[in-house]
């Protein structure tokens, strides 16, 4: 029988890919993960002791985080390349040079078009795993070349466009859409989820927020309490331009929206994110009153566990669930 897609095009053990995320995700959380037999994607600023607007500094970080990684791992690992709209490639081209210089295995790429890097990274030798939040999007990354595609549903933490497809409804529409491998996210941060995933067409899992909240995650401790603390409907998705984000209800949440409805100038709203983003959450520890991206899973999250533990967990609770699943199927069909 055939291995799973995910695992053969990656060469890794479980099809279990740590998400990429802004501050969060640096190199001991990606070694971590990858160590573990997952994938660890490195994000953007994530281990950089600062905010930098410089083009070149950033790349260049990029570049001390990825060979930081590889003192602590051998296993495959990827970094995230965020394309970017106009003059904000700018960025993505510089990261870009530098992945194809530094030889990364896989690229996860997102917020753009499948078109602008997928041909360069794949001539590279590169694996190309692009993000989609509609099933149009991920025909279009098809034929643009790309390994396989992620779908990132509406439960999922961060910004994406503003398509509102739940990773329920996506997943199967996506899957059905395309031959290429389909990787899934949003909402997922246990073993249950990656059963469900699988159920819809998925071939492997994407799990960002759950995996901000353990030990290796570059968060700040306050962060990790305040998603342990959270329940329930603790999240909300924010209308940001062209994009939502869904974040962890908090004061930030609740100042960002009275001030979108209040009409407020682009110029007040510019202000009063650059003042609480993510970097004043995740880095200096103000969770009370800055944006955390967190996905609709934060209500299932109550512990911080080791990353590496916490992939065989996902991986070890598999069989128990599936044969729980498969007792309730039998049900379904047992008559009165
Ligand atoms: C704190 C945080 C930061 C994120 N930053 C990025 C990012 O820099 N680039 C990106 O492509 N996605 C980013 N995302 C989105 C994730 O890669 C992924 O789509 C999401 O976490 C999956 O949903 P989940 O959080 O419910 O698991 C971020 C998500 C979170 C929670």
């Amino acid at each position: 029988m055939k291995g799973n897609r995910i695992c053969e095009l990656l060469n890794i053990r479980y099809p279990i890919i740590q998400a990429p995320m802004n501050w969060v995700s640096g190199p001991a959380l990606v070694a971590a993960v990858s160590g573990a037999g997952g994938l660890g994607t490195l994000g953007p600023n994530a281990g950089s002791p600062d905010i930098t607007y410089d083009v070149d500094l950033t790349a260049e970080r990029i570049r001390e985080r990825i060979q930081e990684i590889r003192k602590l791992t051998d296993a495959p690992f990827a970094v995230n390349i965020v394309v970017g709209f106009g003059e904000d490639t700018k960025y993505s081209e510089k990261v870009v040079a530098v992945v194809i210089e530094e030889k990364v295995p896989v690229a996860v790429v997102s917020v753009g078009s499948p078109k602008v890097y997928t041909e360069r990274l794949k001539t590279a030798g590169i694996k190309v795993l692009h993000a989609v939040s509609t099933a149009e999007h991920a025909g279009k990354a098809q034929a643009a070349g790309v390994d396989a595609v992620i779908c990132e549903g509406y439960e999922a933490g961060g910004h994406k466009g503003l398509t509102e497809l739940t990773t329920f409804a996506l997943t199967p529409m996506v899957a059905d859409a395309v031959n290429i491998p389909v990787i899934t996210g949003g909402g997922i941060s246990d073993a249950r989820g990656v059963i469900a995933a699988m159920a819809l067409g998925a071939d492997g899992v994407y799990m960002g927020s759950r995996f901000m909240v353990t030990r290796q995650s570059a968060s700040h401790e306050s962060v990790k309490s305040a998603i342990v603390e959270a329940r329930d409907a603790c999240t909300v998705s924010i209308p940001k331009g062209k994009m939502l984000a869904r974040d962890l209800k908090n004061r930030f949440t609740e100042e960002y929206m009275k001030l979108h409805e209040s009409g407020a100038s682009l110029e007040t709203v510019i202000n009063f994110l650059e003042g609480h983003s993510q970097y004043h959450s995740q880095l200096l520890g103000n969770a009370a009153e800055a944006e955390i991206c967190c996905g609709q899973g934060a209500g299932l999250i109550r512990d911080i566990p080791d990353a590496a533990d916490l992939v065989a967990a996902i991986a070890g609770d598999i069989s128990a669930g599936f044969a729980a699943l498969e007792k309730r199927l039998a049900n379904f069909f047992q008559q009165p």
